[in-house]
């Protein structure tokens, strides 16, 4: 049986992180897969994980099964978490998943199942994975025009004027905050009209966040989310915990379903528990109690936060730096959109032989397409990435 199969392709984010770790170069750096780094390299366990995760090793007397949609507490405290002052809080279920990427494929298989023929529209570009996924659940992808690449911001009008074509049968993935890979986030008057479109139109938000509190804030990275909630009937949320809690190998996340009622809500919660049985029939419940566990205690949560607020400033920070160093260094304005960007990527426009040459010739890695992790970056090697980026002719 396994003789004939043929080589499986790579995967584009993932195969950087096993060539970096072979890399034998000493001052190679990695700017590949999204994980906050501090200015000397490491990416930290948060204050507030570590607390909560001794008091629950001290406090846990049984590693007995919690049940298919996961620890409830966790899922309640990501529904107040996301929705906080919408409408759609008393109409919205939601289960526990592994990370985002299996809230993905939990929302994905049920939308195959709710809706057969349904097509999902992805921007373009859009995170790797969710074409993948898509289409591991059966349904149909196409692609929305977003990310314009001379201006490195969204080309609004192209997208909404896509989006208005939408009807019943469609689904539009939206990145709530942060859009991976290219940094350029959607202004608030899109979401608006979005809002607007999908209430005459009829097609179905799925809202894709996965770095709430990396971009402006926690609140402010969830107000697209929070006025889709608000206004629609029927909205799918899939959210990871892994950037905001540093839970990355936790494989946290969550699969919200709001509903025009919360008996709706709660149906399509138990065909995703269905689902779910099918597949890997519960999720790990490490990093949903720690998260819970935060989530329910006032000091633990302002540790917490202030953290994530540190982080999210410092990215910031980063942001400007750079685009200051490449402003220095090559004389011109072209890098400035590293500053407009939101969160922890931007795309350079990088071709595939520059991003070779960045990796073969300097010891840098990034994503093919040019996806730059710049919160992984430390403020001494911002010098690095700026003179090999203009020796490859970026
Ligand atoms: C990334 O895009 O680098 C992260 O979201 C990691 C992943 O799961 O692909």
């Amino acid at each position: 049986m396994l003789e004939q199969l043929a080589p499986p392709a790579e995967d584009p984010i993932l195969s950087l992180t096993v060539a970096y770790r072979q890399d034998e170069r000493d001052d190679k750096l990695d700017l590949g897969i999204g994980v906050y780094r501090t200015a000397d390299g490491h990416t930290p366990v948060m204050a507030a994980v570590r607390e909560a995760a001794i008091a629950i090793a001290a406090q846990q007397d049984s590693k007995s099964y919690v049940g298919l949609a996961g620890n409830e507490a966790f899922n309640q405290a990501m529904i107040t978490l996301l929705l906080t002052d919408t409408s759609a809080l008393a109409r919205t279920a939601a289960i526990q998943t592994p990370g985002a990427s299996g809230a993905l494929r939990m929302l994905g298989e049920l939308i195959a199942y709710a809706r057969p023929g349904a097509t999902v529209w992805l921007s373009r570009p859009s995170y790797v994975n969710h074409q993948p996924v898509m289409e591991a659940c059966g349904l149909e992808v196409r692609e929305y025009p977003y990310f314009d690449p001379a201006t490195k911001q969204v080309d609004e009008p192209s997208m909404l004027a896509a989006i208005a074509k939408l009807g019943p049968n469609d689904v539009l993935l939206l990145h709530g905050c942060c859009h991976n890979p290219t940094g350029a986030d959607i202004s608030w008057n899109s979401w608006q009209k979005i809002a607007a479109m999908a209430q005459q139109q009829g097609f179905l938000p799925f809202v894709d966040l996965a770095y709430q509190g990396f971009g402006d804030g926690l609140d402010a990275d969830a107000a697209g989310l929070r006025l889709l909630a608000d206004t629609l009937p029927e909205v799918l949320v899939a959210v990871s915990c892994s950037k905001n809690f540093g839970l990355y190998r936790e494989r946290t996340g969550a699969a919200l379903i709001i509903g025009e009622t919360l008996e709706h809500a709660q149906r399509a919660k138990g065909h995703m528990q269905r689902i779910a049985r099918a597949t890997y029939t519960m999720p790990p419940d490490h990093g949903a109690a720690i998260v819970a566990h935060i989530l329910a205690d006032t000091q633990l949560q302002q540790s917490w936060l202030t953290e994530l607020n540190a982080m999210q400033q410092r990215i910031v920070r980063l942001r400007e730096q750079l685009a200051g160093a490449f402003r220095e260094a090559s004389g011109s304005e072209r890098f400035h959109y590293f500053q407009h960007h939101r969160g922890m990527f931007s795309v350079t426009g990088l071709t595939p032989e520059q991003t070779a040459a960045l990796r073969d010739q300097h010891g840098v890695y990034v994503v093919g397409g040019g996806r730059v992790n710049v919160a992984g970056l430390s403020e001494n090697r911002i010098d690095k990435l700026v003179s090999a980026f203009l020796a490859v002719g970026a």
